[in-house]
């Protein structure tokens, strides 16, 4: 029998399907995202919470989509249909490709914004405008630019031509050449920074903030009433964590499917999921190690939000020799990583419109860049003319609101779906054949977390997040 493959191509081998996973996979949420959650969120316990979301939904989940999405070999919206059909069960699962492309458009939306920053600090470092700078002086720096709409908008644009470019041109062509140097380059220079770091006198102290986990002080609400210390659980910081494992592994929403859909039958699906998981984990950490000192050395707040590497890195890009040419390096290569996550953004959509519209890579990527583009208007004015509390909801930004909705609803509510599917409507049968490693110890384990442990876990720490089991217990029920 011909081996059956997508319409769109094939990676050359599984090294290419691993470099453009991990393309996906690390980007602006290891370097940018995750230092200035775990800032806001106490340091060491909730990385614990993050890493175990890794290893216990992350991992599995990143199993699921890519074996759905190499037995559909389609777009994640037809892929869901055909499976769904094969397996007997409704056909409303497609429903599931729909939220992913959904989601793709929310989260580049605002993706674009922050690779925008990136990608005019390319050129702010390169002139030298950070030689010797102070923490006020990179803080006013960070403040002027967010602060100016027009330039905001001019850096979303190019950073979304780009995405348009790469993914017009095709699997191949486009995304694989990419991925393959700019991925390695990237580790290094973070090695750099990192030795950077361990000379700022304040190495330690960062990294007890990053791994020593205070556990009643993240996770608990503690109040003394009448010299009486009351505690409630706050699920919220755990809602965070598993909803950056979701986003840190661009799990949830159909990029990893659609990558596997053009993945080789006889690749291994299995080693391909732990390798890209630990490269992009190892990403994460070192920029957490090589941030949270520079912002104890210099006296910043690890909770100062979405500014925190804007506002931190260019004092050690400032300060250190040379510092004019590996930073501007730096954040070529940041906005390289961006760049190969924000195709991975719009290929589901794309893939649809070419597979169901008929139309031709390059007007399908100009449809959806374009779409993408005119939604990031609203996170390009939430840090300036939207900045207002008449502006907000809930009391969060534009840019907030998408963030928070993409990442802590969507992905994980995606990513328990595709759970369900993989583990429960896709028959043994096909699961075992498609993973091709036999059904044996690994495919058990494999088989048993993903119908019990990660659909439990996601909707506990639903659950927990909209305090509904602090309301039950409470209650004081019986059971
Ligand atoms: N994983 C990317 C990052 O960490 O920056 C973001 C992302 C890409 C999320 C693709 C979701 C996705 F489908």
């Amino acid at each position: 029998m011909t081996e059956r493959t997508s319409i769109h191509g094939q990676w050359s081998n599984r090294l290419m399907f691993i470099l453009a996973a991990t393309g996906s996979a690390v980007g602006l949420g290891n370097i940018w995202k995750f230092p200035y959650i775990t800032g806001e969120n106490g340091g060491g316990a909730f990385v614990v919470v993050y890493l175990i979301c890794i290893a216990i939904v992350g991992v599995p989940i990143m199993m699921a989509e890519i074996m759905i999405g190499r037995r559909g070999r389609q777009s994640p919206i037809n892929t869901m249909r055909s499976l769904a059909k094969n397996e007997n069960a409704h056909p409303a699962w497609s429903l599931l490709g729909w939220g992913g492309v959904l989601a793709g458009f929310f989260i580049l939306s605002y993706y674009s914004v922050i690779a925008g920053w990136a990608l005019s600090y390319v050129f702010r470092t390169a002139v030298g405008i950070f030689n010797g700078v102070t923490a006020d002086g990179a803080q006013n720096i960070f403040s002027d630019l967010v602060g100016d709409p027009e330039r905001l908008l001019a850096w979303h644009t190019l950073f979304m031509v780009m995405c348009m470019a790469v993914v017009a041109r095709g699997v191949r062509h486009g995304l694989e050449k990419a991925v393959r140097i700019l991925m390695p380059a990237l580790f290094v220079l973070l090695l750099v920074l990192l030795a950077y770091a361990y000379n700022t006198g304040a190495f330690q102290q960062g990294l007890e903030f990053l791994f020593t986990p205070n556990y009643t002080k993240v996770f608990f609400d503690c109040k003394v009433i009448n010299e009486v210390e009351s505690c409630t659980f706050n699920g919220e910081p755990v809602l965070v964590a598993m909803g950056h494992a979701f986003f840190t592994l661009s799990l949830g929403m159909g990029a990893i499917m659609v990558y596997g859909s053009y993945m080789p039958k006889q690749n291994s699906i299995t080693s391909s999921a732990i390798i890209i998981a630990l490269l992009d984990t190892v990403v994460a950490l070192i920029a957490g190690m090589a941030i949270f000192p520079l912002v104890f050395a210099n006296g910043l707040e690890p909770s100062s939000g979405p500014g925190l590497i804007f506002q931190t890195l260019p004092i050690a890009f400032g300060a250190m020799p040379g510092g004019q040419i590996f930073g501007t390096i730096f954040f070529v290569l940041l906005v390289f990583a961006a760049w190969t996550s924000g195709i991975s953004l719009i290929e589901p959509a794309v893939a649809w419109l070419v597979e169901n519209k008929s139309m031709s890579r390059l007007r399908a990527s100009i449809w959806v860049g374009l779409s993408v583009w005119f939604l990031g208007l609203g996170s390009v004015f939430s840090f300036n003319v939207w900045s207002g509390e008449e502006y907000q909801l809930f009391g969060k930004t534009f840019f907030d609101l998408l963030d928070y909705l993409s990442a802590n609803i969507m992905l994980p509510l995606g990513g328990l779906l595709i759970a369900l599917f993989a583990g429960r409507y896709i028959s043994r049968s096909s699961s075992v054949d498609e993973f091709n490693m036999g059904d044996g110890f690994i495919y058990k384990i494999w088989r048993l977390v993903i119908r019990r442990v990660t659909p439990v876990a996601v909707v506990i720490v639903f659950l927990n997040a909209t305090g509904a089991i602090d309301w039950l217990l409470s209650k004081n029920l019986p059971w």
